[in-house]
C-alpha cells in the first residue's frame, strides 16, 4: 500500500474526529487519581465515545479488547484496561485513545500523573517526551522526510537524557488506523519517505527514563520497558499543509 494523501475536505473530516478524541482525553484527564482503575477510565471512554457519536478505533483491532489502551509507570504502550490496575499515588498513566467518525480515524495520547507527588524525574520524563512531540510536529513539513521528524523527537530526547523506543513507531492514519509510512522516534535527516501535501501522521514517542529496549508480556499487548525505568507517551494525528503542520486532535 502506498502512502495516501488527503484532500483538504478529507482533512475537515479527520480534524473532526481528532476533536472527538481530544474531547474524551479532556474528560479522562480530569478523573485521573489515586484510587481510580484504568478499567474505570475504560469506561468512562465507552460512555463519552458514545455521548459525541464516535467508535471506538482500537477495540476489535487484531483482537485488541478494550477502547483505551493505560499503560502505567514501566509500561510503554498498549497497556489492558483493568479493574485490578489501581492508579497510587506518584504513578504515571499513559492514556490512548483513538476513534473513528464519518470512515476517518483520529489517535492521539497523553500521560497524566495520579497525582502532584511524582519525582522532579519523572516530571522532567512528561515534559520532554511532550516537547519531543511537538518537536516532531515542527518538522512535518512538506519536502522534509520521515527521517527528519524522526531525528527531530530523538535528538531532544537524547540531548534531555532519556532514549527512544525503536520496537514501535508511529504512523500514517485516514480511513484505516495504521497506513503508511511508519513514523519511527529515530532517524536520519533527509533519510525515508518525503513528506507531501495532504499526508496524516500520528507522531507518538515513546520515551523511557532508563534504557530504550522493551519486551511485551504474556497478555501479548502490554509493552514495557525492560530494564523497569518509567516510560512516557504523547501522541497527535498532524497533516501536512501548505501551510506548515497542522494538528488534527487538538
Ligand atoms: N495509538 C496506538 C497505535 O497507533 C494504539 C493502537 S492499540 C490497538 O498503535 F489496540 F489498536 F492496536
Ligand atoms: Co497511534
Amino acid at each position: 500500500m502506498a502512502i495516501v494523501c488527503k484532500s483538504a475536505a478529507e482533512i475537515e473530516k479527520m480534524r473532526h474526529s481528532g476533536r472527538i478524541v481530544r474531547e474524551v482525553l479532556d474528560h479522562l484527564r480530569t478523573l485521573v487519581a489515586p484510587g481510580v482503575s484504568t478499567m474505570d477510565l475504560e469506561r468512562a471512554a465507552e460512555q463519552k465515545m458514545k455521548d459525541l457519536g464516535a467508535k471506538p478505533a482500537f477495540k476489535g483491532y487484531y483482537d485488541y479488547p478494550c477502547v483505551l489502551c493505560t499503560s502505567i509507570n514501566d509500561e510503554i504502550v498498549h497497556g489492558i484496561p483493568s479493574a485490578k490496575r489501581v492508579l497510587k499515588a506518584g504513578d504515571i498513566v499513559s492514556i490512548d485513545c483513538g476513534v473513528v467518525v464519518d470512515g476517518y480515524y483520529g489517535d492521539a495520547a497523553i500521560t497524566v500523573p495520579a497525582d502532584d507527588s511524582i519525582t522532579p524525574e519523572l516530571h522532567k520524563l512528561l515534559d520532554v517526551t511532550e516537547a519531543s512531540l511537538y518537536r516532531g510536529i515542527e518538522a512535518a513539513r512538506i519536502g522534509n522526510a520521515v527521517g527528519d521528524v524522526g531525528a527531530a523527537v530523538q535528538e531532544f530526547v537524547e540531548a534531555n537524557g532519556f532514549s527512544v523506543v525503536r520496537e514501535f513507531v508511529g504512523h500514517g492514519i485516514g480511513t484505516r488506523l495504521h497506513e503508511e509510512p511508519q513514523v519511527p522516534n529515530f532517524g536520519t535527516r533527509g533519510h525515508g519517505a518525503r513528506l507531501r501535501e495532504g499526508m496524516v501522521l500520528a507522531i507518538e514517542p515513546m520515551v523511557n527514563s532508563g534504557q530504550p529496549g522493551t519486551r511485551v508480556l504474556d497478555d501479548k499487548w502490554t509493552a514495557v520497558t525492560v530494564d523497569g525505568s518509567y516510560s512516557a507517551h504523547f501522541e497527535h494525528c498532524v497533516a501536512v499543509t501548505r501551510d506548515g503542520p497542522m494538528i488534527l486532535t487538538q
